[in-house]
């Protein structure tokens, strides 16, 4: 490997939401813990990011970002390269980072009583950016059967009326670790065409795939390209969810105009310079860095589901398409979640995202974030097969 993913970076006083923020959110402190919970990795950026970075830092100006054209081209070319689609630069808005540009996409499109789709358990900002824009949540619920998530759109076409008006899609998703289908993908598409339910797709994490092929919602066909919004960012790529950037990729000139409109509205127009500076290098020059951070992760991965198998009887971890978020379903275990909870805290110091926050569906399960080094999910499960020795 090139890049040295196994060197652990201390974090604890640097500003970083995992670790510093433990105190306030869990009531531990970080010394002795190992955070496994909100998703950014422990592993530095890639080179040319901070390369990037520097040469802005020698500069010693950081005024105003301006003239975006080799931004569009990174974005373009890593698309064409990685996703085999091709954008245009005039598609391409730049949002503060996805919960923002879901956030500004709910108000473009929707008015207040109106209703938003989401496939449920799911990320968890969701149904509070649905609910804050005055528009009600049509919880979706998916269909979990021998381990593995499907859509359940026969339940859906009983949920939505007239006046349900988005689907928020997480494709991959998460928690669950899905990559859908290109005919599960086109069946959704459908389903809202004839609804006249405008899609939109947070695809954040499609770039973290193993199992594959992911497919871009807007490339299956012009129509459903032509009622899509595509959120999509480097940030959780490359580990640079701090600069907060992404973007809106629209290629309907009426959608782009309206969710331009509503970003005028809000002053959102111009975004973070850093956030540009970072995303392009990423784009334009992190093939060979992702390539060799997903056989880690990968690794990672593994290793974790065969701990899991043969130290934690009664949980299951379930089969992880994409993203490093392992979902450990904890119902074998008949255990309630507020004990899982404290065995995981208490017992083992390892702090992941509890089930419930991500809606129905979620209750007794954990969200454990494996995109660190290997040592530390060593680590981490030593602890979890120590605090759950009993059910062995
Ligand atoms: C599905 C999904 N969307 C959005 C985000 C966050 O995006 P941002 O930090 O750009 O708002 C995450 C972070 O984990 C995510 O999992």
């Amino acid at each position: 490997m090139s890049f040295d993913f196994d060197r652990p970076i201390p974090r604890i006083g640097t500003h970083s939401a995992k670790w510093d923020s433990l105190p306030a959110r869990f009531g531990i402190q970080p010394e002795g813990t190992l955070p496994m919970w909100v998703a950014d990795m422990e592993f530095a950026a890639p080179p040319a990011v901070n390369k990037a970075l520097q040469d802005a830092i020698d500069l010693g100006v950081h005024g105003y970002y301006g003239d975006p054209a080799s931004y569009h081209e990174a974005i373009q070319g890593w698309m064409k390269r990685r996703h085999g689609w091709d954008i245009k630069t005039n598609w391409i808005l730049t949002t503060a980072g996805i919960v923002n540009g879901v956030n500004l996409a709910i108000q473009a499109f929707c008015r207040p009583g109106d209703g938003v789709i989401i496939q449920q358990p799911i990320y968890h900002p969701f149904a509070p950016s649905i609910r804050n824009n005055g528009c009600h949540v049509v919880g979706n619920l998916m269909k979990y059967e021998n381990g593995r998530y499907e859509m359940d759109l026969e339940g859906l076409a009983s949920q939505v009326d007239a006046k349900t008006r988005m689907m928020l899609l997480c494709s991959p998703h998460n928690p669950t670790g899905r990559v859908w289908t290109k005919e599960e993908l086109t069946a959704l598409a459908e389903f809202c065409l004839k609804r006249n339910i405008i899609i939109v797709s947070d695809e954040i994490h499609h770039d973290l795939v193993f199992d594959g092929p992911h497919t871009i919602m807007a490339t299956i066909s012009d129509e459903i390209a032509d009622n899509t919004i595509t959120f999509t960012s480097a940030t959780k790529t490359f580990n640079l969810a701090g600069g907060h950037t992404g973007n809106a990729i629209i290629s309907n000139p009426r959608l782009k105009a309206q969710m331009h409109r509503q970003m005028e509205r809000c002053g959102m127009l111009a975004s973070n310079r850093f956030g540009y500076i970072m995303n392009e290098a990423a784009y334009a020059e992190g093939d060979a860095w992702l390539d060799e951070l997903l056989v880690y992760l990968q690794g990672n991965r593994d290793y974790l589901d065969a701990r899991v198998a043969s130290d934690l009887p009664g949980v299951t971890s379930v089969k992880l398409d994409a993203t490093y978020l392992s979902w450990l379903d904890f119902s074998g275990t008949g255990m309630p979640e507020k004990d899982v909870i404290a065995r995981f805290q208490d017992k083992a110091k390892v702090i992941c995202n509890h089930g419930s926050s991500f809606g129905p569906g979620g209750d007794g399960f954990m969200r454990l974030n494996f995109a660190c080094p290997r040592s530390m999910v060593v680590e981490g499960m030593d602890r979890l097969a120590e605090a759950f020795s009993d059910l062995q």
